[in-house]
């Protein structure tokens, strides 16, 4: 039985106050709306479709990559309404699951579950319900003395003991498509806040003779809904959480997951070991038998296997096997470092690519270099490539030796197996196996500081 999504995501979402549409509102480094996206891919469903409106060509350029189908409600005028902007879009042979734009801690289990119990239960609407202490808010589950669903009513249409249920609407839903479609078209607005509620589907098919049910989920997380920042800030800690258990499964060692803020992308390989105060970010991939922090943050870099990183930040960077990196040293993006590389102490590099078992000890800067292998380079050096208006490439070819405290003015070249003497400026290309020197010769002056007290 085929089964496609709808998920409405064309409010504004008033009580974040932000320019930003709630929806796209990221949560462990990715918009809320794409980690239900992936979550509904996940349980199976490649037939996706957002109905959009506030902000939407933002949501549209935010989600691009994701390939699923927009379609745009101009007006917000209920949710029903909302769903019958999908009514094109959607195949009306199989099941939709409606869902919406701002739960982002739903999993592929509780989607899968409810698929199932809609199927089982011989269903024509399901809707997902769970239990709450506060359900303040949310439209009521009303159930008839069988127990069976009556109806749903919402909080601003609700009466003083339905406000008393604590069984709500989760905002979740399956359908038989054909059937809905054909309901929305009944809907009417006459309720508290004038809008066409879907929720009303439900009356409309029990008067119509078809089957209704309500599937409670186990826990009341899943359906956990983001209005505003404090809730926001609740859903990245779960997710945050999900994602360092489901590491530490893989077997990652991270100390205290407390102080550790890995995104829901990141992937890291067994025997790594996260120290605290660690942010790894956005579409890192870690090896093997690396130890990262404490006081780090990473992202969307490639690291190797064996790589050591401590108190630094690096950004889109590449990191080969058994490097050495820190403390307190920033990598910037364009940063490729081969298998071996140590980068230590107060070291900034900057779009250059670092060849096998070369150093950069100490307090330096190198920036569009291109370092061959063995290179030592010493404390205090810099790399002069920018005149003001361009960038200018250095390269060091293989086993060259930098003195400490070296200027190299770009474009340079050293040969290889070549040595600058310390304190040079170099402005002029080395060739191979050379000492290239540029300093004035040491006068030492006797009895000088006798003198100038006198
Ligand atoms: C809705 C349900 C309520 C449920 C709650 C769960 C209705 C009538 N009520 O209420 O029973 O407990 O969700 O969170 O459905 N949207 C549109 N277009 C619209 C209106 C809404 O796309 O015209 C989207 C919103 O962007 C949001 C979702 O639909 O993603 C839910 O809308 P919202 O206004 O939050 O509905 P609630 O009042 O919370
Ligand atoms: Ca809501």
């Amino acid at each position: 039985m085929k089964v496609s999504a709808v998920i409405l995501a064309a409010g504004k979402g008033v009580r974040m106050v932000s320019a930003l549409p709630k929806i796209l509102h990221p949560v462990a480094g990715k918009p809320m709306t794409a980690h239900i996206i992936d979550q509904v891919k996940a349980a199976g469903i490649s037939d996706i479709v957002l109905v959009i409106g506030f902000g939407r060509q933002q949501v549209e350029e935010a989600l691009s990559e994701r390939q699923i189908k927009f379609v745009v409600q101009e007006q917000q005028l209920g949710t029903g309404h909302a769903l019958m902007q999908a009514a094109e879009a959607v195949d009306h042979d199989g099941q939709v699951l409606v869902l919406a734009g701002d739960t982002p801690l739903l999993t592929a289990a509780l989607l899968k579950e409810l698929i199932d119990y809609h199927k089982e239960q011989g269903a024509k609407a399901t809707v997902l319900s769970c239990m709450t202490d506060n359900p303040y808010g949310y439209g009521r589950i009303i159930r008839d003395n069988e127990g069976y669903l009556e109806r749903i009513v919402e909080e601003k249409d609700a009466d003083a003991d339905q406000k008393t249920i604590k069984e709500i609407n989760s905002g979740i839903y399956c359908f038989d498509a054909g059937l809905v479609f054909d309901c929305l078209s009944q809907l009417k607005n006459n309720n508290a806040q004038q809008e066409y509620y879907l929720t009303e589907v439900f009356e409309i098919m029990k008067r119509e003779n078809k089957p209704v049910a309500v599937f409670m989920s186990p826990d009341s997380e899943s359906v956990y809904g983001i209005n505003d920042r404090e809730q926001l800030a609740f859903a990245e800690s779960v997710i945050r959480r999900r994602k360092n258990l489901e590491l530490m499964k893989g077997g990652v060692t991270i100390s205290d997951p407390l102080s550790t803020f890995i995104d829901s992308e990141v992937k890291i390989g067994p025997d790594t070991v996260i120290l605290p105060f660690t942010l790894i970010e956005g579409s890192t991939v870690i090896g093997q038998n690396c130890v990262i922090g404490p006081g780090t943050r990473i992202s969307s870099s490639l690291i190797g296997n064996g790589v050591h990183i401590e108190s630094s930040r690096i950004n889109e960077a590449e990191i080969a096997d058994d490097c050495n990196i820190g403390p307190f040293a920033y990598l910037r993006p364009g940063v490729v470092l081969h298998n071996g590389v140590k980068v230590g102490d107060f070291v900034e590099v900057k779009k250059s690519i670092i060849g096998e078992n070369s150093k950069i000890p100490h307090l330096s800067y190198v920036g569009d270099a291109q370092v061959g292998k063995g290179v030592n380079i010493g404390a205090g050096t810099i790399t002069c490539n920018y005149d003001g208006q361009h960038k200018y490439p250095t390269v060091l070819e293989d086993g060259v030796f930098i003195g400490s405290n070296t200027n190299l003015v770009a474009p340079v070249r050293i040969g290889k197996n070549s040595t600058t003497g310390a304190g040079s400026t170099i402005t002029k290309d080395v060739e191979e196996n050379s000492l290239a020197i540029e300093r004035a010769p040491q006068k030492n002056i006797s009895g000088w500081a006798k003198r100038s007290k006198e």
